[in-house]
Parts: structure tokens; C-alpha cells; sequence
């Protein structure tokens, strides 16, 4: 690894931060790549966002992550925006321009398409409609994943249906909010389903949900990666279905900053993934 004095720093900012795997991540490619530069985790806390984000450019690091609880309130610090990020309503990238200005984007969107492209070379989001299970932050990132990908229709099941109807306001199109009790009805005309809750996650309750009845071409993708084979994932398996694990959304979403930061578009290879998955 190298990291002279010309080395350029970008860092995830959270509160805690200590759990996040970004710096496992960024630092695996720098050194893949031999990149002069270093990734480093910052705990911040929400009072003090702000004044850090701001401080960025003179500080003369070329960006960072930001993960919880901080993505909707370093909005006020930045100087742009991207759309998506705006129709998302949360920032997870920012990156420092060459004249000092703040840039805020957000790549969860782009980070779960390409997984699911990578691991579904043939799908079809056209083809028919989504069902998508939660309606937290990765929620609404996916859906508006998902109309870029110009899905038809999207079903939001969730346990509180408030939230699925805000996301349903917040970013409009055909987007339908079914009831929790209701959500096996919604499976047989699903061209797509992804679980977003915590459901199904180490530690966490099951997500009960019977899948035979979706269509036999129906793909299903999960965003919980611990364990990486969810019973989602092998119930879609049992029954002939495609599956897409989770761990790929973190490694996708990771990607752009990495190249805005460092200047080298990183790959998400096999080796990667056993790395992180032995961490
Ligand atoms: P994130 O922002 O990371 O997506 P979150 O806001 O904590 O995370 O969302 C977690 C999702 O899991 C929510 O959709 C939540 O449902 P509620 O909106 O009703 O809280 C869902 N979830 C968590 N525990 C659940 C449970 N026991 N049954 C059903 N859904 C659950």
C-alpha cells in the first residue's frame, strides 16, 4: 500500500461508523490498483455534519461515503445536488470538485441494478411488475432504481403502509402501496420481487412469504446479505427461480466513488467478493 504525502484521501462518515465494511472495500481496490491513497472511517456526530462536510475542500480530501444516521442531514452543506439523489431524498457519495465545491450524489440506486444485472445477465425490468417488500431508506433508492429501469408498475408492501405511501408521493409514477396482510396476493403478476426489510436478516424474524406463487420466469432479489443465502433466496431456488444475493449492492455502490475519488474505475471480481465475505 502507498500513501506518500501526495496521497489522495476520501473517508465514510457515520455514527457509529465502526461497522462499516467501506474501508475494507476501497482500500482492497487502492491497493489492487496501486493507487497512491487512503480510505478512512470518521465518526461524526449529527450535531457537527454539517461543519465537517464543509470542511472537506480545505482539508483537501477529495470526498467520502456517508452512511447512517447522517444521509438526509449533510444535504444542508452541499453546493449541488444530483437528481437522483434528490428523488431518493439522501446523499451517500460526495465528492470535492478541483474549485472546492461539494457534490452529493447517490449510488445505492445504480448499486442495486448493476447487481442484479451482473448476476441476471437477461433481465427484463420492462417486462412486467415489481414487487417490493419495506419501505425504509433502500426502499426508496430501489424504487426509484427500478422506474429508471422503466419498471411498469411498482407494488410497495410494508409493515407500516404510511411509509410505503410516502415513498409512493415522494417519487409519483405508477407506483401502488398493497397492504402487509396482503402481500402474497400481489405475487402472481410480480415480474420482480426484492425484500428491502431487515426480514430474514441473522438475528432478525423470518420473512414468511410464499413464494410458489410467483410466476416461473419471476426474478428474486434480497438486499440482506447476512447470511448471504437468505431463505428468500433458497425458497426462489427450490422453485426454479433466479436468485440475486445482496452482498453485490454494497460492492456496486461503492464503484463511482471510488472512480470520482481515486480515477480508476474499479472491478467487482470473484476475488473481491471472497475477501470481503472472509472479513
Ligand atoms: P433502511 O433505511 O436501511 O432500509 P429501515 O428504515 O430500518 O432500514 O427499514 C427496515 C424495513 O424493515 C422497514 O420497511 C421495516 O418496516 P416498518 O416500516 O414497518 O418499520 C421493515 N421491518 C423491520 N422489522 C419488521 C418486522 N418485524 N416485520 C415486518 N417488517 C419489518
Amino acid at each position: 500500500m502507498i500513501i506518500s504525502g501526495k496521497a489522495a484521501i476520501a473517508a465514510v462518515i457515520g455514527y457509529p461508523v465502526k461497522h462499516t465494511l467501506s474501508p475494507v472495500l476501497h482500500n482492497y481496490w487502492l491497493q489492487q490498483y496501486n493507487i497512491d491513497g487512503a480510505y478512512i472511517p470518521l465518526e461524526v456526530s449529527p450535531e457537527n455534519i454539517v461543519e465537517v462536510i464543509k470542511t472537506l475542500p480545505k482539508m483537501g480530501l477529495r470526498g467520502c461515503n456517508i452512511t447512517v444516521p447522517h444521509k438526509e442531514a449533510v444535504i444542508a452543506a452541499l453546493d449541488e445536488v444530483s437528481d437522483i439523489a434528490k428523488r431518493i431524498g439522501a446523499v451517500n457519495t460526495i465528492t470535492v470538485t478541483n474549485e472546492g465545491k461539494l457534490l452529493g450524489t447517490n449510488t445505492d440506486a445504480y448499486g442495486f441494478i448493476q447487481n442484479v444485472k451482473n448476476q441476471v445477465a437477461d433481465i427484463d425490468f420492462s417486462a412486467g411488475r415489481a414487487v417490493v417488500i419495506g419501505a425504509g431508506g433502500a426502499a426508496r433508492a430501489i424504487c426509484a432504481g427500478l422506474q429508471d429501469e422503466n419498471v411498469p408498475e411498482i407494488i410497495i408492501v410494508n409493515r407500516t403502509q404510511e411509509k410505503a405511501e410516502a415513498i409512493q408521493t415522494h417519487l409519483g409514477g405508477e407506483i401502488k402501496v398493497v397492504s402487509w396482510k396482503d402481500r402474497e396476493s400481489v405475487l402472481s403478476c410480480a415480474n420482480f420481487l426484492v425484500n428491502t426489510s431487515i426480514l430474514g436478516m441473522q438475528g432478525k424474524p423470518a420473512l414468511e412469504l410464499n413464494i410458489s406463487l410467483l410466476p416461473d420466469n419471476a426474478v428474486v432479489a434480497d438486499i440482506v446479505y447476512t447470511p448471504l443465502q437468505t431463505q428468500l433466496l433458497k425458497d426462489a431456488k427450490d422453485n426454479g427461480l433466479k436468485a440475486v444475493s445482496g452482498l453485490g449492492m454494497l460492492l456496486h455502490q461503492a464503484v463511482p466513488g471510488f472512480e470520482f475519488w481515486f480515477g480508476t474505475k474499479p472491478q467487482v471480481t470473484d476475488a473481491l467478493y471472497e475477501y470481503i465475505l472472509a472479513k
